[in-house]
């Protein structure tokens, strides 16, 4: 036989995945049999209504949650537990230790988690909070803080940690509309530079397509796919690609 070209190893396998809650009196399907892969530098989006189950996804993938049945692989390695290899990013403001800095934050990170310690967890930390152009507030204290400034130290902090994915759950959706553009367009540069791996979680259609390569549909609870497509490159923003592909999603996602 000869050899098929190779195609990139995924990064990240989500292999017929079923997520339930156990509470006393019931159980509450999450997510059904999901499967799905994330290659290297994928912008990854789960879309979908509210409550199909997109956050119970991304605890499972950040290891809190372990599936009743099928599994996630890291790097062809079964997740089991959280590390520090995948890094979230949630929607609330509230995420940084309100008595330490900017600085302290995101280098508190670093050295509680092993990454990096001294000067180098210091160093390490200026350098992300430079790039989410914080420079300047590196010293000052999370109540000083605006929203969006606040996200942007979580967005240093985790990608500080150098992991192998970024998980954001819905990062900008507490944002006015002005800053969370803003912030989509900063997520997009800081992504051209270094082209780290983030599933990124998201219930606007809109944000979907311009924040992501690729974008995973799933239908209401429980969460299963109903398909996965590509988005369109960014110089095809506010272009007629965009305007068709919304439709689209949205014929989807709302078609029995
Ligand atoms: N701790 C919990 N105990 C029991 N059921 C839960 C728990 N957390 C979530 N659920 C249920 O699991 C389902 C999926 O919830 P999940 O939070 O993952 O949805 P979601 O897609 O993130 O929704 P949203 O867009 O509103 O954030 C829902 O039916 C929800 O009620
Ligand atoms: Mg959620």
């Amino acid at each position: 036989m000869h050899s098929r070209p190779e195609l990139p190893q995924p990064l990240l396998a989500v292999d017929g995945v079923t997520l339930q809650y156990k509470t006393t009196d019931h159980l509450v399907t999450a997510t059904y049999r999901v499967d799905f892969e994330v290659l290297p530098s994928d912008r990854y989006i789960l879309l979908g209504p509210s409550g199909c189950g997109k956050s119970t996804l991304l605890k499972a993938i950040g290891g809190y949650m372990a599936p009743v049945e099928g599994e996630i692989r890291l790097k062809g390695k079964k997740v089991t537990e959280p590390g520090p290899d995948r890094m979230m990013v949630f929607q609330e403001f509230d995420q940084l230790l309100p008595w330490k800095t900017v600085k302290q934050n995101v280098a508190f990170a670093l050295t509680a988690s092993g990454r990096a310690n001294g000067a180098e967890a210091t160093d390490r930390a200026h350098h992300y909070i430079e790039k989410v152009g914080l420079a300047k507030f590196a010293d000052s204290f999370p109540h000083m803080l605006s929203g969006g400034m606040k996200q942007r130290v979580s967005i240093a902090r985790g990608m500080a940690m150098e992991p192998d994915i970024l998980l954001m759950d819905e990062p900008f959706a507490a944002l006015d509309a002005l800053t969370r553009r803003k912030m989509q367009d900063e997520l997009l540069q800081l992504w051209d530079d270094t082209r780290f791996t983030v599933i990124f979680v998201t219930h606007s259609i809109e944000e979907a397509i311009r924040v992501g390569t690729r974008i995973l549909l799933l239908s209401p609870h429980p969460g299963q796919v109903k398909a996965e497509l590509n988005s369109i490159a960014p110089d095809e923003i506010g272009t007629p690609s965009q305007a068709k592909l919304e439709a689209r999603i949205n014929d989807m996602l709302f078609a029995k």
